[in-house]
């Protein structure tokens, strides 16, 4: 049976990714399972300078979800090829880099360094993270800001770009096109979603930063929507997130048009969830008659519609 994928180039030895922000850099669970499981891992999000985050409480749980504001603290892209990638080396994984900046310049930057340093498969870049002052889902909630990171990040390396969009918009097609236009390779589909947990004995939001971004199952089927949208809405491929938490959950990205998905909260429940999922996946599969993951990508009955790759959403 073949559960390997091949999205913006890279190949993946199965769809399952790590998402950014909810497996440290890889390194953090190596004690934990056996990373040649996953077929890809995005790291935390990186800016060029190391960051401090959101002042402290920056985790809620909420029902069904997580609300977080961690405010994209992290050691910095330099420090990162320094120190954490030759120990990701020996991990048979595709690693994607998150990248963020404070402006179009930054963002380039981060992708620069990336672009000359072993071992990253290729650039998801953030222009959606709702917990920070400045850039993030500014970026990604104005399709003529996210076509001029993009086109810049397209410009500062040669190695896949993949925008992660916001679901915290109208109509995400317009920002999955702007996309596709200035250069991408394939979209993230989607970031958390804005929330506000507010503390009624104190009359206080519950986060240390005020708002934050809503994760888990309580979210998926806006993520199966949004996603679903953005691949029938451009050709590049689609990488599913948001709220899975089975393969069942996973399966539904990848009929609504997703070539691969990324699992996030569900990760710190039970770090094993990665080797069930693929399990329960596999099972489905046979028991579908399919003898390659790829088949079932885009195969939504959807009455009045057709399926996006009629149209070409999912070449
Ligand atoms: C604690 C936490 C930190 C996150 N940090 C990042 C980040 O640095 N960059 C990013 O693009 N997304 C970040 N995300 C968003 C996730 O990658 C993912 O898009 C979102 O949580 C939805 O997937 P899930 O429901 O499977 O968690 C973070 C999410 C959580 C819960």
């Amino acid at each position: 049976m073949n559960l390997a994928v091949e999205v913006a180039g890279i190949r993946f030895k199965n769809p399952l990714i790590a998402a950014s922000g909810t497996f440290g850099y890889g390194v953090e669970y190596e004690g934990v399972l056996d990373l040649s499981v996953l077929g890809g891992i995005v790291s935390k999000g990186l800016y060029m300078e190391a960051r401090d985050g959101a002042p402290t409480p920056r985790i809620v749980e909420t029902p069904s979800g997580l609300l977080n504001a961690i405010g994209l603290q992290g050691v910095g892209v330099r420090a990162f090829v320094r120190d954490v990638l030759p120990r990701l080396a020996k991990h048979e994984v595709a690693l994607l880099v998150n990248v963020c900046g404070d402006s179009v310049e930054e963002y380039a930057e981060v992708s620069r360094v990336c672009d000359g340093a072993p071992g990253i498969a290729g650039l998801e870049v953030n222009i959606s993270c709702p917990n920070v002052k400045k850039g993030g889902m500014a970026f990604g909630g104005d399709p003529r800001l996210t076509h001029e990171v993009v086109a810049a990040v397209r410009k500062a390396t040669r190695l896949p770009v993949i925008p992660k969009l916001s679901p915290n918009v109208g109509d995400i097609t317009v920002f999955a096109r702007a996309a596709e236009e200035a250069g991408a390779d394939a979209l993230s589909c989607i970031n958390t979603l804005l929330g506000l947990a507010i503390d009624v004995e104190a009359r206080r939001p519950r986060l240390g930063f005020g708002t934050g971004g809503l994760s888990g199952p309580a979210i998926r089927p806006v993520a199966v929507r949004m996603a679903w949208q953005a691949a029938r809405a451009v050709r590049i491929p689609v990488i599913g997130i948001g709220g899975i938490a089975s393969a069942s959950d996973a399966l539904e990205f990848l009929i609504a048009g997703c070539r691969a998905v990324q699992i996030g909260t569900a990760n710190f429940v039970d770090p094993g969830i990665y080797e069930r999922v693929l399990l329960d996946l596999r099972a489905w599969l046979e028991r579908h008659g399919e003898d390659d993951v790829n088949s079932v990508v885009g195969t939504l009955e959807y009455p009045g519609l057709p399926r996006p790759c009629d149209s070409g959403g999912c070449a």
